[in-house]
């Protein structure tokens, strides 16, 4: 079996590979276009930002690739609405949402002929999505760095989503070497999609401490944690983490710096102040999102060499599969 393009809609690329949209500014334009650049879809994570300056990432992205180039947006953000007219405006070529669910915006895509691909982590979130008019899914297991809706691993989940939709399923959460892709096509799924691995390259827009974090991090060091979004999230143990864990993080009542970034906020703790604190290298003052098999990573690489050992590995896995069906 060789790597079957991707198509979703009118969309096709040659790799079956989405690199998965990480906010706050961990996925922007160098990372999405390098990712378009090698046959992938590359995503910019909008979550956090305002219109203009996901205009500005748009532009650049398109600016550095030919590619195919989406936005991911989190449903549960307060500009999600003007974000999304706004992409679709600037004729981005698929969107992406993630926490939270959003009938509308499903019309305004089809209207503008641009693919919407929600993430969903259920097989009944994923018939929704399908009755709602997506042109593909992503399915999203418990191994997935940030938000999660599910406490189910991705390949307990993903057989029977597979079976019951028309439209591509795409694989995520935990998909880290090329034995992972190999499992999740052979499965079914058309495509995967790849964060935390993605978030370790060069063209991440991580400071270089949060790179550093994730080749440090080892297994006991990933936590799960409760997002003022009102969902669980995946990241590793830092101070702030610790705080969080103790109920102890400094909640932002009365804060006068809150840009009311969510529709809805717990206010347990700023989120976009904690992202954007790692983001920037402050870590232990910060939160740093990671999938659960971050300690598998130990070189930060270029997304050319990441992409690259991936098909060689799916490679090996593929002919070794093949030997034992010829000799059997
Ligand atoms: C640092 C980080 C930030 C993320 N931010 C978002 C986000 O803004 N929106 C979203 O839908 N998913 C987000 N995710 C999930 C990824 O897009 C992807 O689906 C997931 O990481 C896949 O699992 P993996 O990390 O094991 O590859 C984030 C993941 C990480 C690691």
């Amino acid at each position: 079996m060789s790597l079957i393009p991707l198509r979703i809609g009118k969309l096709e690329v040659p790799l079956p590979i989405i690199q998965g949209g990480m906010a706050v500014r961990i996925s922007l334009s160098p990372l999405a276009a390098a990712v378009a650049n090698e046959g992938g879809i590359g995503l910019i994570g909008v979550s956090g930002m305002d219109v203009q300056e996901m205009v500005e990432e748009i532009r650049k992205a398109k600016w550095l690739s030919r590619g195919v180039i989406g936005i991911n947006v989190m449903v549960a953000v307060s500009q999600f609405s003007e974000l999304v007219k706004a992409a679709i405006r600037e004729k981005i070529d698929l969107i992406v949402a993630g926490a939270g669910f959003s009938r509308e915006a499903f019309g305004w895509a089809k209207e503008a002929g641009i693919p919407f691909i929600p993430i969903v982590s259920s097989l009944k979130a994923a018939l929704l999505a399908e009755r709602c008019g997506a042109d593909a899914v992503i399915v999203e297991g418990k191994e997935a760095g940030g938000h999660l809706g599910t406490e189910k691993s991705l390949f307990s989940i993903l057989p029977d989503i597979i079976k019951a939709l028309k439209i591509p399923v795409i694989a995520a959460g935990g998909i880290l070497k090329g034995k992972d892709i190999w499992r999740a096509l052979s499965a079914g799924a058309k495509g995967v999609q790849i964060g935390t691995r993605f978030a370790a390259s060069f063209e991440s827009s991580a400071h270089k401490t949060w790179k550093e974090t994730y080749l440090k991090a080892r297994p006991e060091d990933i936590v799960l944690i409760n997002s003022p979004v009102g969902m669980i999230g995946r990241a590793i143990r830092t101070l702030f983490v610790e705080e969080i864990l103790k109920g102890k993080a400094p909640k932002p009542i009365n804060y006068k710096r809150c840009v009311k970034c969510l529709k809805y906020c717990q206010k347990d703790y700023c989120i976009i102040d904690a992202l954007t604190l790692a983001q920037q290298g402050d870590i232990e003052r910060g939160l740093v999102f990671s999938g659960e098999r971050v300690g598998e990573i130990n070189e930060i690489l270029p997304v050319k060499k990441i992409i690259k050992n991936l098909l060689a590995e799916v490679k090996i896995y593929q002919s070794g599969v093949n030997e034992v069906c010829q000799e059997g």
